[in-house]
Order: C-alpha cells, then sequence, then structure tokens
C-alpha cells in the first residue's frame, strides 16, 4: 500500500514535472505566444491555479534543491521557500513577451514610471499615500535592509527581533556583523503575541534598529495598529529605528487585515521607521529583483540611500511593472484560493494528522506546524544530539526533521529552529501551491507519522 502510494506520488510529480519543462522552461509559452494563443485559460475561475504547474528542472530552490541535497531518487514535494508554484499572472508573461520583440539589453534610463506605479498600487490598493521623492527602488527587501543595517547599526552592535521570525533577517545580521537580540513572542493554544515588557527590557546602548516583520513570517500574524502603536512607541522613546518589512502584506485572511505601518495616527513614530515592500511575493517575482523602500524621514531616507545601490534589470522592471499595473484581479483570486488552502490544511491536520498541530493563520502563505510529538516520538533530538558530536555546530532536532519528513513523508518543510528563538519544535509549509500538489503532501505527512 505505502509503495503503491509511493510511486504514485512519484508518477505525479513526474508528469508534473514534464508539463514544467515543457511550458515553462522550454518554447511553449513563447512559441503561443508567436500563435497568439491568449495566454489566459480560465479552469476554475477566470486563472488557473488548480492544475499543478511543476518547477522540477527548472533550478528553482523550492523543488530543485531538496533534490540535489537529499538524492535525485527522494523526489519530495517542494514546501519550503517562500515563492508560490502558481505559473505567473497572464499580464506579466504578456509584458515580457513583448519586450523580448525588441532584441536589444543595453542600460536602463529612467524608473521614474515604476515609482510612479508604485504610488499608485499603495493607495488603490492599501489606501497609503506616498510621495514619490521619497520611495527608493532595491533590488530586493534583503538589499534594503542590509543598506538601512549598514546605515544605523554599526559591527558589533544588536539588531532586535520578535521571534520567532523570518530566518533570512538572520542572514542579514551575519552580512552586517549584527547580532540578533530576540525577544520570544508569547505563544497560546497557537496564537503568538507580543511581550513588551520582555521587548523593552531588551533594548540596550548599543541596540539601534529594531525589525518588524508585518503580516509575521513564519507566524503569520497580522499586528494590529495598537500593536504596532506600542511598538512604535517603545522605539521612539528608545532611539531605535524601526524597521518596516511588509513584503507579505497581500497575503491576509478573510477576516484579518494588513495596517501598514506608515498608515498609523502618530507621525512622530512613523517618522522613526521605514518600510520595505515589493510586489515580489505578491506575484511570485522572487528572481526579478525590484523592491522598494519608503520613509518621510528624509534624514533617514538620504543616509539608507547612500548605502544602496540598486541595479536593476530590464526584465525585472517590465515583470514587476506589469503586475502592479495589471495584475489586481489575478492577485485577488490567488489571495482567495491561498485562503482556502489554508482552511483545507487545518481542517485535514484535524481530521487526519493528530501528531502535527497547526491552526491557520491570519497572513502569509505559510503554515507554522508544531512538530514536537513527531521530533519526540521519532527520537530526533536523540539523533540530532549524535549529529552535532561530529559537526562544526551543533544540529538541531529541526534539522533531523528536515530530512526526516523528506524520507517519512516525501514533503520538504523549512526547519523551525533557523527562525530564531522559539522556532524549536516546529517547521514551516509553504501552502502556496495547487491544491492537488497540497493534497500530496498533506497525505505524505499523514502516511509517515502515523505509525509514530
Ligand atoms: C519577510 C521577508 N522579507 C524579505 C524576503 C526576501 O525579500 P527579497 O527577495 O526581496 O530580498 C522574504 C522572502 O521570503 C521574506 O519572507
Amino acid at each position: 500500500m505505502l509503495q503503491q502510494d509511493g510511486v504514485n506520488r512519484r508518477a505525479f510529480l513526474r508528469n508534473a514535472g514534464i508539463t514544467a519543462l515543457v511550458g515553462a522552461v522550454g518554447g511553449r509559452a513563447p512559441v503561443a505566444a508567436a500563435a497568439g494563443a491568449v495566454f489566459d485559460e480560465p479552469v476554475n475561475g477566470k486563472y488557473d491555479f488548480d492544475t499543478p504547474y511543476s518547477r522540477l528542472g527548472t533550478n528553482c530552490v523550492k523543488w530543485d534543491r531538496p533534490m540535489v541535497q537529499n538524492g535525485k531518487d527522494k523526489v519530495a514535494v517542494g514546501m519550503g521557500i517562500a515563492d508560490m508554484d502558481f505559473r505567473a499572472a497572464p499580464c506579466i508573461t504578456r509584458a515580457l513577451s513583448e519586450r523580448m520583440k525588441h532584441e536589444n539589453w543595453g542600460y536602463l534610463d529612467s524608473t521614474k514610471p515604476y515609482i510612479e506605479s508604485v504610488v499608485k498600487w499603495n493607495k488603490q490598493r492599501y489606501g497609503l499615500t506616498i510621495n514619490p521623492e521619497h520611495v527608493v527602488l532595491t533590488t530586493g527587501v534583503h538589499p534594503g535592509i542590509i543598506a538601512a543595517l549598514k546605515t544605523f547599526s554599526p559591527p558589533g552592535s544588536r539588531v532586535l527581533l520578535l521571534s520567532p521570525t523570518y530566518n533570512g533577517f538572520y542572514g542579514d545580521l551575519t552580512y552586517t556583523q549584527t547580532k540578533p537580540e530576540d525577544s520570544p513572542m508569547k505563544l497560546v493554544n497557537g496564537r503568538y503575541s507580543i511581550d513588551f515588557e520582555d521587548f523593552e527590557r531588551r533594548i540596550s546602548h548599543d541596540t539601534n534598529t529594531f525589525i518588524l516583520c508585518n503580516p509575521q513570517n513564519p507566524t503569520g500574524n497580522c499586528w494590529s495598529a495598537e500593536d504596532m502603536t506600542r511598538l512604535g512607541e517603545i522605539c521612539l522613546r528608545r532611539r531605535v529605528v524601526l524597521l518596516s518589512d511588509e513584503i507579505h502584506c497581500d497575503f491576509v485572511a478573510r477576516g484579518q487585515k494588513y495596517t501598514p505601518f506608515a498608515s498609523l495616527p502618530n507621525k512622530d513614530i512613523v517618522n522613526n521607521s521605514i518600510t520595505f515592500k515589493a510586489a515580489s511575493k505578491s506575484f511570485s517575482l522572487a528572481a526579478m529583483k525590484v523592491a522598494w523602500f519608503f520613509t518621510d524621514n528624509l534624514d533617514y531616507l538620504e543616509r539608507v540611500k547612500a548605502n544602496n545601490r540598486a541595479d536593476l534589470s530590464t526584465l525585472g522592471l517590465i515583470a514587476n511593472e506589469a503586475a502592479i499595473n495589471e495584475g489586481t484581479e489575478w492577485l485577488d483570486q490567488c489571495v482567495s484560493y491561498i485562503d482556502s488552502n489554508h482552511e483545507f490544511v487545518e481542517s485535514y491536520m484535524k481530521a487526519n494528522v493528530p501528531m502535527i498541530k497547526c491552526v491557520k493563520p491570519q497572513g502569509t502563505y505559510l503554515s507554522w506546524l508544531d512538530v514536537s510529538q513527531v521530533i519526540e516520538k521519532a527520537g530526533l533530538k536523540q539523533q540530532a544530539m549524535e549529529a552535532s558530536k561530529n559537526a562544526p555546530k551543533p544540529v538541531t532536532p529541526e534539522q533531523i526533521a528536515e530530512k526526516w519528513f523528506v524520507e517519512h513523508a516525501g514533503v520538504h518543510l523549512n526547519a523551525g529552529s533557523s527562525y530564531g528563538t522559539g522556532g524549536a519544535g516546529h517547521m514551516r509549509m509553504n501552502i502556496a501551491t495547487s491544491r492537488k500538489t497540497l493534497e500530496v503532501a498533506l497525505n505524505g505527512l499523514a502516511k509517515g507519522t502515523k505509525n509514530l
């Protein structure tokens, strides 16, 4: 039975992989374009999020890297890094195809039209008024945050974080030779909240910056205006610059709300902040390398700008511009699809995977799984201790769990321990994929943990 399921799963992934190689990497899209084919092919709703669109063999982190790391025979459903499996919004492919007809790739000139689009997008979608003169483009949110850290946080100083938090921030700190100061959040019945006393207590003479993540990766929290005002007040009073990463802002569950930090009524608090955003999460354009930051604090703006060098590419700008100018309808359908995926995950887990606990998050397309029982029952703590004996740095049970889930469930998840204090006992699962692929992953988790 298990063997049969394994074969079916592999066949599913392989077939989907062939689709990808023909449809995404090979010539299908350009050929279709040349033949005058329309890219919008409605299946369920106007846009098709339901047909698996495999990315195997495209040199992508989400699907190909686990195979490189674990061996080609260990085919795993890629549920790790935060990008989406869907076919790009048709408006993006159309714009790129159009630009491809002009076969010259020399230096770009003005980025002004894109900045105007960014301003319009923020106004229309989030009701946020941004002065175009105060918007700076970067090649990603990471490069923007790194420029800010270089500006305010000298090597050796501390950067405040609410943990568990996005693991990429720790990489930014390593790069800028700064040190993390984790303020662990409180966890009650799967819901996280801020421990404000702890947060303030952790600010010392060498804490110059705090990185807020809203909606929060990996817990999914959409921070309220009250929470952010309280954080902002502390930061202002203690002279800590608040860096607000809002890259996940479009993925908000039904009934929840994204509040831009820059929309808070207290302008002193807002003026002590810089907001970092992009269309890259919303439209899965991570490798197209365009993001932006803004602040009305001209002193902050000029200083961070001096540490920022954005080497943008023509295709990156074309893709991002098409996305925010024409992609609203696609994005709305995508967000709704993701929301249903979250509901599916929550009910499936409750019914079929008693070993793993999860609650529907308020935002993001990430599911934060409590796998502490799996770690316990499968003896992964002991294995981590053994593995640590010969390793340059301690191996965590969650790192062992990452391999365990590939082997026993055929699913690749991200190790919770990489998300800082409070990440122990957890794995992060990216659910931005077709329902069928999600089902294959969840079935794998159910079978893999059944006999523990
Ligand atoms: C919270 C957060 N910030 C930043 C990034 C990466 O941003 P970029 O690719 O624009 O550097 C990610 C990617 O997963 C993220 O989750």
